[in-house]
This record gives structure tokens, C-alpha cells and sequence, in this order.
């Protein structure tokens, strides 16, 4: 291995420090805190730093380890790369010819460091590749690629590929794990796991990232927390079948990675032909906070990131279901529009035969049973109210029970065996299917134009189980072929194809609730629906857990009826309106049954919520370590700049003691003093006041982060907001 001095690139309080060697993918030296000016000659000896057992081949791999290691240099663990052709050569790729380049790019963010390596394997006829960027906001992207490179004229012999696994070193400290699982209406909790020697695998079988996507696989010091900590995470930029890997190997490597999960045959390579991996995206932060703020200011950067404050919305599922009724539906808009409501958008049950969920879905056209004089009267109205109009659809799926599926029995994605199970009497179109991406996207487009569509709910219920092509694709499907891979471009060009048509029109991604939420699908969505559970109390949890992810202007937040529909539970419309207020506001509830005091308070508390979005919605996410983390939450967001922040103390059950210490108030300027108030008013249910209440209190940042507030005693299912306003 000849190395020439190691690449040292900075950003946002990262080092990312990269041998570049002449037999192997970029080797990582550093990747964590900045090492300040120091330049690669300074680096010159971080290989030989790190060597320990010169002589022995896997000592060899283990200090060099490439962000894609494999068997050939020594690597006795999980190779990164999985592939074969369908004669069985090729089994273990051997690229021995290697170039590196290095390039950057230039965004509203600032520049993009990248280094791009392709390593060729003349003996097997392919070339694997790799690409790293650094971006602006301190994340690291990387993905890889292996083309076959047989002549166009070669016969026979297809290079199946099994899995890319790109993967980073972390500290060999990190003995504990973090990551989320869930279902529908209980996403994003946190789960912590041991690192313990071997492996810990999360995959998505489900075509979509799924309800218990992993958000981050992240690793740390055991008791790591959202302030405190060493800790990296990995995360796969990809809305299909997903894996990630946190391996704790015996030569003592502990590393990260993700890759897409491939169905057997699902890639077969034929001549000239390429796969590349998603993006695998690596962050980092001295605490979960920091960690998050990568992802949160990468997605912020996008051209795709809404960049007008967010409009708060009704959504008519829980006030109405199925239930279309024009009247009904014109006083709902009358209530909203009273309540301050800037979006209005009519759900499920609109189209085709769909009176429930057992048919109609794939007809995309408005159906004259429920709207004998179409959707037109609705969409005037909510017009006139000075609202926008926005729309549910369900594309990629489709009732058994529809004029498209009978029309195109061969759009509908089976096993080859009499097909994939149904899942809420549904079944999946085949988006690559020659006519089936163009009949949505045509369909989608011609109803937008017509009605002034302003935003997409765009759902997707179903797992992808069993799904094959039934028919050929032109570029890349076969018949019998699995078809998740393609299903997903096919989606990602979909909604590409809406975007470049229609600019202006937002995009919610929603899949039976938070069931796609990724770093893939963000990129051409405005929002997501975080979950169908829109219990207050069970969504502190699950906009905790999104918040890993996703800035609070991405996550749909909605105030439901005052008896939860998933959980049967009871709330106060203050905590209702209180929690959803920290996300992109929405309210799901029959407002035409509320009455007069409680359509009075949500208003201004949407009011409020409209006075502190330019501060909720480009802030820092901060959230306070606490002991009793069952019971209460401090979290907040703080403006970038500190000057200003919002915070709520929300109680979720009793404390064992009472009353409580102070407790601190996260991520303020230490060099700063801010006053500190009530940003709404003292609830009825409130208990003993803390001092602080009455007429605020001026303190330094240094004190209120690290020692903080007395807290008012909160019945359970209770919240206060709280200001923080720099004074100097
Ligand atoms: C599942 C979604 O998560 C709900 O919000 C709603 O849109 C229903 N589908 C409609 O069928």
C-alpha cells in the first residue's frame, strides 16, 4: 500500500481525515471533532500512528480499513460489497487498479468537499467506486457504485449484485447503540442497545422504510444523551428496502454502515451496465442534538426545503373519515378558516368507487356519487376563505376492486404465484410497468392544474411484500423479476417529474402515518405525516424521536378531537395545541362539533404558533437530559444566532418527587443574559407556580443551561411554554 499524505477536510466542527491509498477506497484516519489547521503532511504519520502488528495480514486491514472493506486485503468480517455473476465467478471482488480524485461544489450552504475513487477489477471484468462528500452542514455522504465492465457484444453470465455496505469506523469507546422501531400509531421510540461483539442488523423488508425505520443507527460512550456524548450514526438516504449495520468486530474495529437491501436477483447487471447505492449518510455530534442538527441544516440547504412560512392546515380524516358531504365539508372550511387555518385539505375518499377502503383506489378521478358537481364547489369555497386547497392521494397502490386494476390486471406487482398478500384490501402498482407512472403522473398533473392543488398528501399504506414485475420494463425490470428496487426510482421520478411541472406544489410524505421517512424521500417532499396517532401524549414521544431527523418544519403536527381517536385518551386543548404547535401545525378534528370557548382557544393558540413559526422553524432543536425522562421534557428550539428561544416543559405522568429541582433550559448563549417568561398564559389545571412565573426573571445562559428553573407543579398531560429573549 503506497500512501501519499492524508486529506484533511473541515466543516461545520467536523474533521473527516481520508487516506487515499494506491490498493484500497479511502481509508478513514479521523472522523469527528475538528483537529484545527492541520494539513495533510502534518497527517503524514496517522497510518503508521495506528499501526500496531505490521507483519500480520488482518492487522493490516484492520488499521487500513477502506470504507468498503473486503476479503481480499485480509478483512475477515462482513465484506461491504456482495456480489456474483450467474456462474458463480466474481464471488470476491478484487480491485487492484485505483484512481482518486478530488472535486468540490458550491451551494447556498457553502462548499461541498468530495473525493471520488474507482477501483477496477480487470480479472472479473467490473469496476467498483466510491464517493465522499463532506457537506457544508458537517454530514458525510457516501455512496458506492460497481459497473460490469464485459463488451456490449458478451453473452450470458449477468453480474447479480447482493449489497454495496459502505461503512465508517467509530471510536472504540462506543458500547452502547441508539435507534428508533415502532409500528403504525407508535413510531420513533428510542430504543438503547449494548454494543456487544457481533453485529446489530435493522432492515426494512417493506419496500418503504418502514414504521420502525431506525432514523439513526447511532453509537456512543453507554449514557450518552441529546447534550452529552461522543456519538456517530448512520443513516440510509433511501425509501425502499433498507439495512444498517453497526458491527463490533473481534480485531476490536467497531464501524457503522448501511446499504440497500436487495431481493435475490433483484439487481442483475448486464454489460456496461451500473448499480449505484443511496446515499449512506454519516453524522456526528457531542450529543443527540448536534448529531440531528447535521441532518436538519443539510435538509434546510435543499432547493426542495419550502422557503415561505408554513401554512397551517385542516385535514379532514379524523373530522369526517369517508364521509364526504359537500355541506358538511363547506362549514368545516367556515370553522377553519374562523380558527385561523391557512390550508385545507380534503382526505381519502374523494376518487373512483372509494365510499371506504375496499375499492377505488387507482382511479384517479373524481367520483360523481360523492361530488355529483365535482370537487369545484369545495375548492371555491375553501378559496374564497382564503385558504389553500390540498389533496390526498395514494398512488402507488390499488384496490383489487377498481376500473384500473381490471383495465391493467399486468400493473399490479404479484410473486409470480398468484400474487402478494393484501394489506388494508390493497395491492401495489407497479410504478416501472411500461404506462403506469405516465396514467399517475398524467391523472395527478391534470387535477392539480384544474383545481389549484396546492399540496399533496401523498400515502402509501401497504408493505411491499412479494412484489415481482409481472411485466418487462423497458430499462430494467424483467418479468418475475423482484421489483422493489425499480419501484423506488420509479417513485423518486414520479415525484421529481411533479416538482419540475408544478414548483410551487407541496408534498407530504405519509405512509400509513410516519411509515417513509427518510433522507431519500426528503428530498422531494415538504413534510411528513409523523404518525396517525395524533395523541398528544403519545406524540411528545414521536416528534422526539423524528426530531433525530427532521426539522420542525418538515414534521406534520396535528390538534386532534379531545378524545384521541387511536388511544381513547382524554386531553386538555392546551397540551393538544401545545405539542402540535412545535411542528408544521395542522389541526385533524370535527371543528363544527367544538365548541364556541374551544374553537376560541385554538385560535390563539394557532395565532401564537403563527407569532413564533419564523423562530420554531429555523431554530436549533435543543432537548434537556433529564432523570425522570418518563415524566417530563424540557425541549425546545434556540435561534442560530441565540438571541432568541422557545421552550416547553411538558409533564408526561407524576414525578416521584415534588416539587422538583430546578432544571435546565438547553442551548442558550452561555455568554448571553435572557430574560425568561411564560409565553402562554398559566393553564387552569396548573398547580404551584414556580417564582420565575410571575413577571419572568433575568438570568446569564451559562446559569440557566447548566442549573435552570424551578418548575411549576404540571398535572400529568400537561405543558407550559416558555421564552428565553436575549437582553444583551
Ligand atoms: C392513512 C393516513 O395515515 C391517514 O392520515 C389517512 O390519510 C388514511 N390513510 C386515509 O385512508
Amino acid at each position: 500500500m503506497t500512501l501519499r499524505p492524508p486529506l484533511h477536510l473541515r466543516c461545520a466542527g467536523t474533521s473527516l481525515v481520508l487516506d487515499l491509498p494506491d490498493d484500497r477506497f479511502p481509508v478513514v484516519r479521523h472522523w469527528g471533532p475538528d483537529l484545527g489547521e492541520v494539513d495533510g503532511d502534518d497527517l503524514a504519520d496517522a497510518a503508521r500512528a495506528g499501526a500496531t502488528s505490521p507483519g500480520a495480514n488482518t492487522a493490516w486491514i484492520t488499521n487500513d480499513l477502506p470504507i468498503l472493506p473486503l476479503a481480499h486485503l485480509g478483512w475477515s468480517a462482513r465484506p461491504a460489497v456482495a456480489l456474483s455473476r450467474t456462474d458463480g465467478t466474481a464471488f470476491s471482488p478484487h480491485p487492484a487498479v485505483f484512481a482518486h480524485e478530488q472535486d468540490a461544489e458550491d451551494g447556498p450552504a457553502g462548499t461541498t468537499r468530495i473525493v471520488r475513487s474507482t477501483g477496477a477489477d480487470p480479472v472479473h471484468d467490473l469496476t467498483l467506486g466510491t464517493e465522499v462528500r463532506l457537506e457544508p452542514s458537517g454530514l458525510v455522504r457516501v455512496r458506492a457504485w460497481v459497473r460490469d465492465d464485459r463488451p456490449a457484444d458478451a453473452e450470458g453470465a449477468d453480474l447479480v449484485v447482493g449489497e454495496l455496505t459502505p461503512v465508517m469506523p467509530v471510536p472504540d469507546d462506543a458500547d452502547e447503540l441508539l435507534d428508533t422501531t415502532g409500528h403504525h400509531v407508535l413510531e420513533r421510540r428510542l430504543v438503547r442497545t449494548p454494543f456487544t461483539p457481533g453485529a446489530r442488523l435493522r432492515e426494512s423488508w417493506e419496500g418503504r422504510s418502514g414504521h420502525d425505520a431506525v432514523t439513526w443507527l447511532a453509537a456512543g460512550r453507554a449514557g450518552f444523551g441529546w447534550r452529552s456524548g461522543r456519538i456517530h450514526g448512520v443513516h440510509l438516504a433511501w425509501s425502499g428496502n433498507t439495512r444498517h449495520l453497526a458491527l463490533n468486530t473481534a480485531s476490536g474495529r467497531r464501524l457503522l454502515g448501511a446499504g440497500e437491501l436487495l431481493l435475490p436477483g433483484e439487481v442483475a447487471l448486464g454489460p456496461g451496465r451500473t448499480y449505484t447505492s443511496p446515499w449512506v449518510v454519516f453524522s456526528w455530534g457531542q450529543g443527540l442534538d448536534a448529531l440531528a442538527h447535521r441532518s436538519h441544516a443539510w435538509l434546510r440547504s435543499l432547493p426542495s426545503h419550502p422557503s415561505r412560512p408554513r401554512p397551517v392546515l385542516l385535514n379532514t380524516w379524523e373530522a369526517v373519515y369517508f364521509d364526504h358531504d359537500l355541506d358538511k365539508l363547506k362549514v368545516l372550511a367556515d370553522a377553519a378558516a374562523q380558527v385561523g387555518i391557512e390550508r385545507y385539505v380534503l382526505d381519502d375518499g374523494w376518487f373512483g368507487s372509494r365510499r371506504d377502503d375496499t375499492s377505488g383506489l387507482g382511479d384517479w378521478h373524481v367520483s360523481p356519487e360523492a361530488w355529483p358537481g365535482g370537487l369545484e364547489p369545495l375548492v371555491e369555497h375553501v378559496h374564497a376563505l382564503g385558504m389553500e386547497f390540498g389533496l390526498w392521494f395514494e398512488p402507488e397502490m390499488i384496490n383489487a376492486d377498481s376500473d384500473l386494476a381490471r383495465a391493467h390486471p399486468e400493473w399490479i406487482l404479484s410473486d409470480g404465484a398468484g400474487g402478494a398478500p393484501e394489506h388494508r384490501h390493497q395491492r401495489v402498482l407497479d410504478l416501472a410497468a411500461p404506462g403506469a407512472r405516465e396514467y399517475l403522473y398524467g391523472a395527478i398533473s391534470a387535477l392539480v392544474e384544474r383545481l389549484g392543488i396546492a399540496y399533496l398528501k401523498w400515502d402509501h399504506n401497504s408493505p411491499l411484500l412479494a412484489t415481482g414485475h409481472e411485466v418487462a420494463d423497458p430499462v430494467a425490470g424483467r418479468p418475475g423479476a423482484a421489483a422493489v428496487h425499480d419501484q423506488t426510482l420509479a417513485l423518486y421520478r414520479l415525484l421529481d417529474d411533479l416538482h419540475e411541472r408544478f414548483p410551487d406544489l407541496e408534498i407530504e410524505s405519509c405512509a400509513g402515518g410516519g411509515g417513509r421517512i427518510d433522507l431519500g424521500i426528503m428530498e422531494r417532499v415538504q413534510r411528513v405525516w409523523a404518525s396517525d396517532c395524533i395523541d398528544a401524549h403519545d406524540r411528545q414521544d414521536i416528534q422526539r424521536g423524528t426530531a433525530l431527523l427532521l426539522p420542525p418544519e418538515l414534521v406534520g403536527a396535528h390538534v386532534g378531537s379531545g378524545r384521541a381517536h387511536t388511544t381513547l385518551r382524554d386531553l386538555d386543548l392546551d397540551f393538544r395545541a401545545g405539542t402540535a404547535l412545535w411542528g408544521h401545525m395542522g389541526v385533524e378534528w370535527d371543528l363544527t362539533e367544538a365548541d364556541e370557548s374551544a374553537r376560541e382557544r385554538l385560535a390563539s393558540i394557532i395565532a401564537l404558533h403563527k407569532g413564533l413559526r419564523g423562530l420554531l422553524h429555523s431554530g436549533l432543536t435543543v432537548h434537556a437530559d433529564l432523570p425522570d425522562d418518563d415524566a417530563l421534557r424540557i425541549e425546545g428550539v434556540v435561534a442560530p444566532d441565540g438571541s432568541d428561544a422557545l421552550f416547553e416543559i411538558a409533564s408526561l405522568g407524576q414525578l416521584l418527587t415534588w416539587p422538583a429541582s430546578p432544571r435546565p433550559l438547553p442551548g442558550l448563549d452561555p455568554a448571553r443574559r435572557y430574560r425568561v417568561r411564560l409565553a402562554a398564559p398559566a393553564y387552569p389545571g396548573l398547580g404551584l407556580r414556580a417564582g420565575w412565573m410571575d413577571g419572568g426573571v433575568t438570568l446569564p445562559g451559562s446559569y440557566l443551561s447548566a442549573t435552570g428553573l424551578a418548575l411549576p407543579v404540571l398535572h400529568p398531560d400537561h405543558l407550559v411554554l416558555v421564552r428565553a429573549t436575549a437582553v444583551d
